[in-house]
C-alpha cells in the first residue's frame, strides 16, 4: 500500500493502472446527506452495517452525518470499530465466543457502547458468564427470525425462553428486538413487499410483548437498504427505531438501482451510485465482443454482473455514456462484454463499471480511489476486511 498510494493522490483517475476501484467523492456525499435526512424526516435513527465498506473513514463519515453508531456482524469487525473510536457498536449477530464476548465484557466496563443479539438461553448464558467477571452490564436485542428464515426466534415461546434466560443473567440487560427483513425477500414485487410487512408486524408485536421487562423505550432494530421504507412505516410508534441499512452509502447499478426506497421514477430523493471499477480493453478479437481486464478478483458477481455505464476511448480524455454494451460473463480477471452490433470498443480503450451488490466489491480492495472534481484522486479509502 504505502508503495501505490501515496502517489496517485492527485492524479486523474484516468491515468492510473486498471483495474481500479473509485469511489466518486460528490455521489457518496449525496447519499450519506440524504439518506441522514430520509431517517430524520422519518423519526429512525441509523447506525449503518458497517461490514459493507468496513472502511473506517466511511464510518467517521456516516457518524459525521448523524448516524448513531455502526453495525458489525462479527466479533473482528467489532474489534476493528473499537480500535478506530466508533463510539457504539451493535453487533447484528449473537456473540457466543466466550473469549471475544469476554473481551467485549471488559471494553464496555470501559465505557464502549455496544448492544448485540441473543436468540437462545445459551447465548444468554455465554454472556453472562463473559461479562460476570467484569462487572459490566452487556446490553441485548431480542432477535425475531421467521420459520424457515435466518437466525432468531420463531416464535413466542422461544423467546419466552430467551426473556427468561435473560432475567437469571443479572450482567446481560434486555433493551428490545431485533431482526433482518431484507432475509425474508430480495426485490420490492408484491409478495415480497407483502412477506417484509408482515415479518415487521411480528417484529413489532414481540416489541409490544417484551416492553414490561424493558427499562425505558423500547429499541427496535431491523432494515437494510432495500426495505427501509417499510420498516419505518411498520414499526415508528412502537420504540426506538433503529436502521442498520450498509448498501444505501454507495448505492449501486444493480440490485439497489431496481429496488431501493430511494431509486426509480416515483421516489422522493434518488441515491447515487458511487462506487465503480475501471478496467481496459484488452483484447477485441471478434466483432461484437471485446474483454476487459476486469473479474471476479474485483467486481462482485453475488447480485448480478457488473453493468458498463462509460468508456474512455484510447487517447481521449473525457468518458462518454456506453450504451448497449453488457458483461455477459467474468472470469478471475477477465470480463466479457457483448457490444451492439453498431458500437466498437478497441483495445486500450478505458471501460467505467458499475457495480451490483457494493459488500462483495469493497471486500475486494485493500484500498479504494476517493475521487473528487474532474476525477482527480483526493484520498485514498482503507478497507480492514
Ligand atoms: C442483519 C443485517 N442488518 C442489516 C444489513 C444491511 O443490509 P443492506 O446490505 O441491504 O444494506 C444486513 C446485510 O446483510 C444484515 O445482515
Amino acid at each position: 500500500m504505502t508503495l501505490v498510494t501515496p502517489s496517485i493522490i492527485g492524479r486523474s483517475v484516468h491515468e492510473l493502472p486498471t483495474p481500479i476501484a473509485v469511489l466518486d467523492d460528490s455521489a457518496l456525499e449525496h447519499n450519506l446527506t440524504t439518506m441522514a435526512g430520509w431517517c430524520r424526516e422519518h423519526g429512525v435513527e441509523l447506525q449503518p452495517h458497517g461490514k459493507t465498506t468496513m472502511a473506517p473513514a466511511l464510518f467517521d463519515r456516516q457518524l459525521a452525518a448523524g448516524a448513531t453508531g455502526i453495525t458489525a456482524a462479527t466479533p473482528a469487525q467489532v474489534r476493528v470499530m473499537r480500535e478506530h473510536g466508533v463510539p457504539d457498536v451493535q453487533l447484528a449477530n449473537e456473540l457466543v465466543q466466550p473469549g471475544e464476548a469476554a473481551w467485549v465484557a471488559g471494553e464496555v466496563a470501559a465505557g464502549f457502547g455496544f448492544r448485540c443479539w441473543v436468540d437462545s438461553p445459551d447465548g444468554v448464558e455465554i454472556m453472562q458468564a463473559a461479562a460476570a467477571p467484569t462487572g459490566a452490564v452487556v446490553d441485548v436485542l431480542l432477535e425475531v427470525g421467521s420459520p424457515g428464515g435466518r437466525t432468531g426466534t420463531r416464535a413466542a415461546a422461544a423467546r419466552d425462553a430467551v426473556r427468561a434466560a435473560i432475567g437469571r443473567a443479572p450482567n446481560v440487560r434486555l433493551t428490545g428486538v431485533a431482526g433482518y427483513e431484507g432475509s425474508m425477500a430480495g426485490d420490492r414485487t408484491p409478495p415480497s413487499m407483502a412477506a417484509v410487512r408482515a415479518y415487521l408486524e411480528t417484529l413489532r408485536a414481540a416489541g409490544e410483548e417484551l416492553a414490561p421487562d424493558v427499562d425505558g423505550e423500547v429499541v427496535l432494530s431491523a432494515g437494510g437498504s432495500m426495505f427501509y421504507d417499510v420498516v419505518a412505516d411498520v414499526l415508528t410508534g412502537g420504540g426506538r427505531v433503529i436502521l442498520r441499512s450498509g448498501c444505501y452509502v454507495t448505492h449501486d447499478s444493480g440490485m439497489f438501482r431496481r429496488n431501493s426506497p430511494l431509486d426509480g421514477p416515483d421516489a422522493p430523493a434518488r441515491l447515487r451510485a458511487a462506487l465503480t471499477v475501471w478496467g481496459t480493453v484488452v483484447s477485441a478479437p471478434e466483432p461484437g465482443r471485446a474483454f476487459l481486464d476486469v473479474g471476479r478478483r474485483d467486481a462482485s458477481f453475488d447480485q448480478g454482473l457488473p453493468v458498463p455505464l462509460a468508456v474512455l476511448p484510447r487517447g481521449e480524455r473525457e468518458p462518454r455514456p456506453l450504451d448497449g454494451a453488457e458483461i455477459t460473463a467474468l472470469n478471475d480477471q477477465h470480463a466479457f462484454v457483448a457490444l451492439p452490433v453498431d458500437a466498437a470498443l478497441a483495445v486500450g480503450d478505458r471501460v467505467q463499471l458499475g457495480i451490483s451488490h457494493p459488500c462483495t466489491t469493497f471486500d475486494k480492495w485493500r484500498w479504494i480511489a476517493l475521487a473528487g472534481p474532474g476525477g482527480v484522486v483526493a484520498d485514498v479509502v482503507e478497507t480492514r476486511f
